[in-house]
């Protein structure tokens, strides 16, 4: 797949795919919108009870949102955290080279970590830093069966218009099924048809303020 590099209103990398016409990130903002949708309403929201984290994230990718959750984790939460990310096309380590994200959040002193996130092996679960654990899975989502184990979900799939197949109620049962009780799903989609289907497999679905450039976004909530 061709993949190009390129830069969002924040000064933010972000990945274009011209096959799909689609990016990986809100070209309003890429760094902008994982902080938004992810990191403020999902990771901080976790009931500071919960101090070993189990989080899954659907589409992987530039490796963004979990190098944003290792950072937060680190200033504000302190927590363990066990990451899974799934992921049926990593991109070229080349590509993972010339992103900018730690010189755009002023990370320097964890470039090892961001490059650690790409650099660890598939299906195999690595120690990035003392509280910070990662399992990259490099498989299709619809190849998986999840049990109850998940704190949070990232759910960033491509566009619905795109990948229509990632957003249906079999999915949305999977992604249930995979959070424990009062679980978060976090994702970037307000589409309505996306939001009554999460209702449907059992969620209680909230519309919350998007990020600039998006009216909203979706947090959906296990019972
Ligand atoms: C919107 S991008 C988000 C990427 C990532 N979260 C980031 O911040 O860079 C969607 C990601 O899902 C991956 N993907 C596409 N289809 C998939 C599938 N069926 N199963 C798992 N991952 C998939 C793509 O390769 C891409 O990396």
């Amino acid at each position: 797949m061709n993949r190009q590099l390129i830069t969002t209103a924040d000064g933010s990398h972000s990945v274009f795919v011209p096959q799909l016409n689609e990016h990986y990130h809100s070209i309003h903002g890429a760094i902008q919108e994982s902080e938004h949708v992810f990191i403020n309403a999902g990771l901080l929201q976790l009931p500071t009870a919960i101090t070993w984290v189990n989080l899954l994230e659907i589409g992987f990718g530039t490796g963004l949102n979990a190098f944003l959750t290792f950072l937060h984790n680190l200033a504000f939460l302190q927590r363990h955290i066990t990451y899974t990310g799934i992921e049926a096309y990593p991109i070229d380590p080349s590509l993972a080279k010339q992103l900018n994200y730690v010189q755009q959040l002023n990370a320097q002193p964890y470039e090892p970590i961001f490059t650690a996130l790409h650099t660890c092996p598939w299906q195999q679960t690595t120690s990035i830093a003392p509280n910070f654990t990662l399992l990259k899975q490099q498989t299709l989502l619809q190849n998986l069966q999840f049990a109850p184990q998940y704190h949070l979900i990232y759910f960033d799939a491509f566009a619905p218009t795109v990948q229509p197949e990632l957003w249906t109620a079999a999915v949305f049962e999977q992604m249930y099924r995979a959070l424990l009780p009062g679980g978060i799903l976090c994702t970037y989609c307000a589409k309505g048809t996306v939001k009554r289907t999460l209702k449907e497999v059992g969620f209680a679905v909230e519309a919350l303020p998007g990020p600039p450039g998006k009216r909203q976004m979706t947090r959906a909530i296990k019972g």
